[in-house]
């Protein structure tokens, strides 16, 4: 007789079997929505994750610092020189900005999911835009130790992508457009304001790689013939989820060093640090006017 056809798995079931570690992540996440309710802690509108040593004065406090691990179902491992703790700041009353310092690094071991869990939790109770600043090495040879860059796009070379899995629907759709991923309106205004400030601001194509060790110069070659002006191991797959959930996103990246084989000369690290000291003075100026701008960080339909 004809061969019985296996049944195919109910999608339920096909879910449960599939996609536990995302239903953890999805039910984790819930009981940080609740959990930041239940304290009364202001809602944000806002996230601004900023690199250590690039803080920012953004004005009044309104909780915090506050350890990371409060609002992380995960452990905090820690990196030297990071700090790991947020602050609730209202530059403008009414946007509460969420502001983090020390951000969760894939390469110390965070899977995706784990890496991008404040983004998403900022997003879950109403951030509407997300801020990034980090350090980056610079592949473009117009660029100097110190220089600011607002990156424009990105090179995904990390390996992973947080919407792997099957997400919620109504977080987003599951294959995103990402043009645009770095807000062409917001980054117009970043420059804007730069322009008005009298802050040197470049812009550029930042490709992430997974790290820790740094390049060889045979990558710093593959990375620059690939189209990237700078190189880092941060910023994608937070950028990848905010843009999954609809936020707008900006990114300026201050180039602490020239990547490996660019100029072929040894670096003086104290002209390096020098240079980034100048930068930070100047991306803490900037970034304290775009928190004081709600027409730049607000959401699209709001404006
Ligand atoms: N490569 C990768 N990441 C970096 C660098 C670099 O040269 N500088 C700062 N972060």
């Amino acid at each position: 007789g004809a061969r019985r056809r296996r049944e195919a798995p109910h999608p339920d079931q096909d879910h449960r079997l599939y996609n536990l570690p995302m239903q953890e992540n999805v039910a984790q996440l819930e009981s940080a929505v609740d959990a930041w309710k239940d304290r009364g802690w202001p809602l944000p509108k806002v996230l601004l994750v900023a690199g250590s040593g690039l803080a920012v004065d953004v004005g009044d406090r309104l909780e915090g610092p506050v350890p990371l691990e409060e609002i992380l179902p995960f452990e905090v491992r820690p990196v030297v020189g990071h700090a790991h703790e947020f602050e609730l700041v209202e530059p403008v009353p009414g946007r509460p900005v969420l502001y983090l310092r020390g951000r969760i690094h894939a390469y110390q071991g965070y899977d995706a999911n784990e890496t991008v869990f404040v983004v998403r939790l900022a997003r879950l109770l109403g951030a509407e835009t997300l801020v990034m600043t980090n350090a980056a090495g610079g592949l473009n040879p117009a660029y100097e130790p110190g220089d600011l860059v607002q990156i424009e796009d990105h090179l995904n070379l990390s390996g992973m992508n947080p919407l792997r899995g099957s997400l919620p629907a109504e977080w987003g759709a599951q294959f995103p457009d990402m043009a645009g991923a770095y807000d062409p309106e917001l980054r117009a205004g970043v420059r804007a304001l730069g322009e008005e400030l009298g802050v040197r601001l470049q812009s550029g194509v930042y490709a992430s790689v997974p790290g820790p060790s740094y390049e060889t110069p045979a990558e710093v070659r593959m990375l620059r013939s690939l189209g990237a002006d700078l190189v880092g191991m941060s910023t994608v797959l937070e950028v990848i989820a905010a843009h999954h959930m609809g936020m707008r996103a900006a990114c300026l990246s201050v180039v602490t060093n020239l990547a490996a084989g660019v100029t072929g000369e040894p670096l003086d690290h104290d002209e390096v640090l020098e240079a980034g000291r100048e930068a930070a003075r100047d991306l803490r100026r900037l970034l304290s006017a775009l928190l004081r701008e709600p027409a730049l960080t607000g959401s699209a339909s709001s404006r």
